[in-house]
């Protein structure tokens, strides 16, 4: 597996360290609020768990389900999402994202928050490509920016798979322009 990927861009422990620090920033900032903090599945799915053990007040957990109908490589304008959880309603969410690249997931997904009846809505986004983006979007927490590059591991795929690397890295070109 590791011989697909060209580089490592962010190893375990930058990662860990990254989570510290945007659980305390996220404590500072939304302490004393009803939070319920939602996993935006599957790319966060590892972040989240990490990210909401630096978190150091009470948040509920609720889950939702973004896909996009683009191609492995870039997202659609389609995103669907799905919502079978808790109700957000009148409570403060801080979705969790893996990657804003274009910014349509995270646009599509806090607007379906807000009418779904959350009273505010803050992201925390483990990486950020402002250099991809489409939709105008700022996430409050943001663990690192990163070039335009093929990005995968944990919890980001390509076709599903090298999710469960513990670091990220750097796809190679042969892989998906095969
Ligand atoms: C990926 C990623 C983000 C989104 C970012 O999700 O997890 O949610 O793309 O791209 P965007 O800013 O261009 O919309 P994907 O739809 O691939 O589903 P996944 O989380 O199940 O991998």
């Amino acid at each position: 597996m590791a011989s697909d990927i060209e580089r490592l861009l962010l190893t375990p422990a930058q990662i860990a360290d990254a989570c510290a620090r945007l659980g305390g920033e996220i404590g500072s900032r939304l302490s004393g609020r009803d939070v319920t903090a939602v996993c935006i599945l599957k790319g966060s799915s590892l972040f989240f768990a990490d990210l909401m053990r630096c978190v150091d007040m009470p948040v509920a957990f609720d889950f939702v389900r973004a896909s996009s109908y683009g191609s492995a490589a870039e997202s659609s304008g389609d995103v669907s999402v799905s919502h079978g959880g808790v109700c957000v309603c009148g409570k403060t969410v801080l979705l969790v994202e893996d990657i804003v690249d274009t910014g349509r997931t995270i646009s599509k997904v806090k607007s379906h928050m807000l009418d779904l009846g959350a009273k505010e809505v803050f992201v925390a986004a483990l990486l950020d490509k402002p250099s991809r983006r489409v939709v105008d979007f700022h996430a409050d927490f943001v663990g690192f920016e990163i070039p335009d590059e093929f990005v995968v591991g944990y919890g980001l795929d390509y076709n599903e798979k090298y999710r469960n690397l513990p670091y990220i890295g750097v796809l190679k070109r042969t892989v998906y322009e095969k």
